[in-house]
């Protein structure tokens, strides 16, 4: 379990709302009159996805993947698995790939390296959180909601060993707690 006392709040629930809107906003301009197929990462995209989704006005279609990560550390191994890949075929779709937070960019770079060569007629990546500090390898998200400092965050879907994901807003681990989680 996950104590609070151990956490301060990084971004707020309404502030998280109006930047979703703000977002959500840029998707419907870039997309306009098109059919958008969105990916969501599971399981930590799950709230900004169902935030952002009944945010767009374009005709979209949902699909869902699986990717290993962290397991329950606080930092990446690096290992990038497909635990369960799409129901849909790609070929010839505008592909928006929707994730909780890009760290050391690791995940999407290796996800949207195995879903080009599906042959997509677009494939872009929407994050609800970034923490560029952190990045070992060259990828850059085409929307962001948040960049952040390098914290590890729980909450709107992000988890510490499968705690917090629940929270409604963002929280950090205070520095001091960090190795007592
Ligand atoms: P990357 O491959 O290092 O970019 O890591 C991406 C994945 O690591 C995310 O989808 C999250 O599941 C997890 N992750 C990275 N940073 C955090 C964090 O601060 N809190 C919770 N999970 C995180």
């Amino acid at each position: 379990m996950i104590s609070k006392e151990k956490l301060n709040i990084l971004i707020s629930e309404e502030d998280m709302k109006k930047r979703i809107g703000e977002v959500a906003a840029q998707i419907n301009r870039d997309y306009a009159g098109k059919n958008l197929l969105v990916v969501g990462i599971l399981k930590g995209a799950i709230l900004f996805y169902a935030d952002l989704v009944r945010l767009l006005d374009m005709d979209v279609q949902f699909d869902f993947m699986t990717i290993s990560s962290y397991g329950n550390a606080t930092d990446s191994t690096g290992e990038v698995k497909i635990r369960k890949d799409l129901d849909t075929s790609i070929v010839g779709r505008d592909v928006l790939i929707v994730e909780d937070i890009v760290d050391t960019g690791l995940t999407l770079k290796n996800l949207k390296e195995v879903l080009s060569t599906r042959k997509p007629a677009s494939l872009k990546i929407c994050t609800m959180l970034d923490k560029p500090s952190r990045r070992r390898v060259e990828i850059r998200p085409d929307y962001c909601c948040f960049e952040i400092p390098d914290r590890f965050v729980i909450g709107c879907g992000l988890d510490y060993a499968q705690w917090g994901r629940q929270f409604k807003d963002i929280w950090y681990v205070r520095p001091e707690f960090i190795d007592t989680l």
